[in-house]
């Protein structure tokens, strides 16, 4: 949420602020700016809009020189997205900006300081308040002599003083070579280069310019220049630093020739479950194996009891999960949305332990999940997708989807990478415990060939796209399953939802007939998953229900049933699989099919309307 970029170099600033803003942009597109320094001033060009509706015009008609600058891309919480609360943000003195991803709890507090103070406010934002706030230590600190750190130190005074979470870069025309850069729960890390240096809150921004990074921890503040970078920690003083190498290029980060990141990722998927299935299946032992649970077979053994902790799209795959491992280790799975297990005082045995999923390892809700099973004193284990990520960092233990950037908004290969990685975990549990080596084996060689069943899926995308055109226009949805494919269901309905903005609901095919089918009617279509499982006569009874009142049925069945033809408008077809790795293939023609609904109604799928990539608030 929010994406925020640093340069301190030789290069003109702007372009390169720009370009990273650009490749920032999935995290928020409210508005965007840039602060660069100049000759003793602080140029600052900010727009409502997308970068390239607004801010870039701004550049190109009034542009910035310097070569130390920050930039932002908003997802507003505080005031609406205009020109005015667009970051960068400028103190009283108008010496220094600042731009800021996080919440600041406080900010009316400290305002109602200020503004008695004598300051004035342009914006609405909480992070102008911290901008003032920042500026009015500086001031305090400098009393006639600015030195180096005075910045640095103004940031600590005011950052104390602060509640709440940041991400934060900070830049001052009396100190033309540093910028300083905080965190607080969102994302910041450090790129290093050559005579030049970076700041940004996602890897993506920067891999064009450099692999080695270095992740901040929360309460670090880095003090960054073109020669070197010198970070503190405002709770222990001393911070850990360590240089990273980024594992990704900034070629994995193009569109290619696909029209959409969301239709690129979708097609990647053939790779990307191969490449979460890599070095994994160990078929002569019959399991699964990981190198990063960090636990001893006798600790996984002693599992009583898995939390699974996590927020949207994740939630969902938490749930094909519960069924996954409930089936295949008989172990109790509960799953929990992150932002509820946190604040409800769950009771928590001995041996539960918490699993949270994310894709970008950012999310604030599933964040504090984690640390809240740590603090109560479990083992927190994490599937997540973007390497060196808070929570893949902070976890006891984890596994990495291996999915490569995913820039779409709408979550889509790393769902299904999850998955993946889930019917691994749950093979590899299930094999301390009851699970034959014969079954372990069938799992696997399922496992094994979803890469090419995808492939054929694939195939289908015109006939998909013929059949999301036709229903194009509807305005109300239903996605409809049971059994492992209650969890797909609604996934199928929250991709519609995020990126069409028809209204969707994913509900269990069996629940329905308790209420929500007084909705039902000959202009609500229904997507109906509905596999030759075992589960199929009964769903086939459930789907009899809409029809009798004249509900259109779109179909997503197993290839080579002809009764569903029958019954259904129209019948997308999946390749044979065993019941429990369905989801992993009746994902994918959800996904086209939103896809193609978005696109037909003109939406614009990477970018949609009020959300953003990864959501780093409470
Ligand atoms: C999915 O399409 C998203 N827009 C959203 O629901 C997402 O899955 C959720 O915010 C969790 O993100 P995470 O997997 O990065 O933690
Ligand atoms: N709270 C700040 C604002 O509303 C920052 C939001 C963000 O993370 O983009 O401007």
């Amino acid at each position: 949420m929010c994406g925020i970029i640093g340069y301190v170099g030789k290069k003109a600033a702007s372009p390169v602020l720009l370009e990273g803003l650009r490749r920032l942009e999935y995290r928020g597109y409210d508005s965007s700016g840039v602060a660069v320094l100049g000759n003793s001033t602080v140029e600052v060009r900010k727009k409502k809009g997308k970068i390239d509706e607004g801010l870039a015009h701004e550049i190109q008609s009034r542009p910035v020189n310097g070569d130390v600058g920050i930039g932002h891309t908003r997802w507003a919480t505080h005031g609406p997205p205009c020109d005015e609360n667009s970051h960068p943000h400028l103190d009283q003195s108008e010496k220094i900006a600042v731009v800021h991803n996080g919440v600041i709890e406080n900010f009316d507090v400290l305002k109602q300081r200020l503004l008695k103070a004598g300051h004035q406010f342009h914006s609405t934002t909480d992070t102008e308040v911290l901008a003032h706030l920042i500026g009015e230590h500086y001031a305090k600190r400098r009393s006639g002599k600015s030195e180096s750190n005075t910045l640095t130190l103004a940031v600590c005074d005011a950052l104390r003083e602060v509640i709440g979470t940041y991400g934060l870069a900070v830049i001052c025309t009396e100190q033309p070579d540093v910028i300083v850069g905080a965190r607080r729960g969102s994302p910041l890390i450090i790129g290093i280069g050559d005579g030049e240096n970076f700041l940004a809150s996602d890897a993506n921004a920067i891999v064009a310019h450099t692999q080695r990074v270095v992740y901040l921890n929360d309460y670090d503040v880095a003090t960054v220049t073109r020669a070197r970078f010198d970070v503190m920690n405002l709770g222990t003083d001393t911070a850990k630093v360590q240089i990273s190498q980024l594992e990704f290029q900034a070629e994995d980060s193009q569109r290619g020739d696909f029209e959409h990141f969301m239709l690129k990722e979708i097609f990647e998927q053939p790779r990307t479950v191969e490449n979460a299935l890599r070095g994994r299946v160990d078929h002569e032992g019959a399991t699964a194996r990981f190198g990063g649970l960090n636990m001893s077979s006798a600790e996984l053994r002693s599992i009583e009891r898995i939390v699974i902790a996590a927020s949207g799209t994740s939630w969902h795959a938490a749930l094909v999960g519960e069924y996954l491992i409930e089936e295949f280790a008989h172990l109790p799975v509960e799953v929990e949305f992150a932002h509820e297990f946190c604040y409800r005082n769950a009771p928590l045995q001995r041996d539960t332990v918490l699993l949270v999923l994310s894709q970008s390892g950012e999310t604030a809700d599933t964040l504090a999940a984690l640390r809240e099973a740590k603090r109560r004193g479990h083992r927190a284990l994490a599937i997540v997708n973007v390497v060196g990520s808070t929570i893949a960092r902070e976890s006891d233990g984890g596994i990495y989807m291996h999915a490569g950037p995913e820039i779409g908004v709408a979550s889509t290969k790393a769902f299904v990478s999850t998955l993946t990685v889930l019917s691994l975990l749950a093979v590899h549990l299930g094999r301390m415990r009851m699970l034959s080596a014969g079954r372990a084996q069938e799992i696997l060689k399922a496992l094994e060939a979803a890469p090419k069943q995808i492939e054929a899926l694939l195939k289908q995308n015109e006939e998909i796209k013929r059949i999301a055109v036709k229903y194009a226009q509807a305005e109300d949805f239903f996605f409809l399953s049971r059994g492992y494919n209650f969890p797909i269901a609604l996934e199928g309905a929250l991709k519609l939802k995020e990126i069409s903005y028809i209204h969707a609901e994913g509900y269990s095919a069996a629940e329905m007939k308790h209420g929500p089918i007084a909705l039902i009617d000959s202009k609500t279509p229904t997507v109906f998953l509905v596999p030759q499982d075992s589960m199929y006569d009964k769903t086939m009874a459930n789907l009899a229900m809409i029809r009798a009142r004249k509900g259109p049925i779109i179909a997503i069945a197993t290839e080579g049933d002809e009764q569903i033809r029958k019954v259904a408008e129209d019948v997308i077809y999946l390749p044979k699989t065993i019941e429990p790795l369905n989801p992993i293939l009746a994902s994918v023609p959800l996904q086209l099919f939103a896809y193609h609904i978005a696109t037909a109604r003109g939406c614009d799928v990477d970018k949609p309307r009020n959300l953003a990539k990864s959501v780093t608030v409470e």
